[in-house]
């Protein structure tokens, strides 16, 4: 039995993994805090795939483009250490900057080509080159043979896979599915952000996508996303993008097969909220 552990840099979690006669099999789930369930999902997956969870919990300064939004992204640290501490296998890392971006850093930056320049990588620059930094390096010190990702950020999840491929990192990526509370809202750490009423608005999110996954197939790409956008015109919401791409590339959407996903970012109020649907 390991037990709970929570370490603050890399080379005592290191040397932890590594003083037994066998070296444990490692799952990474990579976070920035502010835990919920759409977390621990993925904790829970890679408990049941390794013998070791690593759970990081960093907030990337290189991955936000709009430093008021870096300053209120949510901090709960202590919280989130007592939703993990009753698993036996999760060791928690919460490192700090000079440990994840040394001077000596290993990361060489890659091109994300398309999938920077769409959807997330138009209205966020710079962001998908932070979270390849970011993720390549948390790799790079953790050594795991795979590592966890939500489908919520279903970009985010290409440019992962895209960026291990590039530096051949040995390591996994495993998809894990969206987590969404009873009323379809998609779980995310920036939720905790909303008020009651806000909360409430935000399900027209989740409605304009299922309004798209039941109709693309009769209706089109162009004429579904315009009934789309005109449901979602009805919220008090502020859309930044609607669109239908390949899940994979990110380029034009492919009516033939079902390797397409609708993406969606909004603004409610002030909180950005992203959200897709595999069609
Ligand atoms: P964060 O937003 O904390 O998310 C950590 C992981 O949890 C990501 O893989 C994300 O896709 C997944 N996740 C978030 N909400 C989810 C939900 N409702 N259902 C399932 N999975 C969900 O994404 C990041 O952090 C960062 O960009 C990171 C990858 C850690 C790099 O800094």
């Amino acid at each position: 039995m390991i037990g709970f552990r929570t370490f603050y840099d890399f080379d005592s979690l290191r040397s932890f993994l590594n003083k037994g006669e066998k070296v444990p099999q490692i799952g990474l789930v990579p976070t920035m805090g502010a835990l919920h369930i759409g977390h621990v999902s993925l904790i829970e997956r890679a408990l049941k795939e390794n013998d070791i969870v690593v759970v990081t919990i960093f907030v990337n300064p290189k991955q936000f483009n709009n430093p008021s939004d870096l300053e209120k992204y949510p901090r709960v640290p202590e919280k989130d250490l007592a939703l993990l501490n009753v698993y036996e296998r999760v060791v928690v890392c919460m490192p700090q900057v000079n440990d994840v971006y040394p001077e000596n850093d290993p990361y060489e930056k890659i091109e994300l080509g398309l999938l920077d320049t769409v959807l997330e990588g138009e209205f966020r620059p710079g962001h998908f080159d932070g979270v390849a930094h970011v993720v390549h390096n948390l790799m790079f010190y953790t050594k795991p043979s795979k590592a966890y990702f939500g489908l919520k950020d279903v970009q985010q999840l290409s440019v992962i896979k895209h960026m291990v491929s590039s530096t051949k990192r040995p390591v996994a990526v495993v998809a894990c599915q969206t987590v969404r509370d009873a009323h379809g809202l998609a779980l995310s750490s920036r939720n905790l952000l909303l008020n009651e009423k806000k909360h409430k608005e935000a399900l027209i999110i989740y409605k304009t996508l299922s309004f798209v996954k039941a109709n693309i197939k009769l209706l089109g790409k162009e004429e579904t996303l315009k009934q789309a956008k005109a449901i979602f015109s009805q919220s008090t919401l502020e859309l930044e993008y609607l669109d239908i791409v390949n899940r994979t590339t990110f380029g034009p959407y492919e009516q033939e097969g079902d390797n397409n996903v609708c993406c969606i970012s909004a603004f409610c109020e002030k909180v950005r909220l992203i959200d897709n649907i595999l069609l």
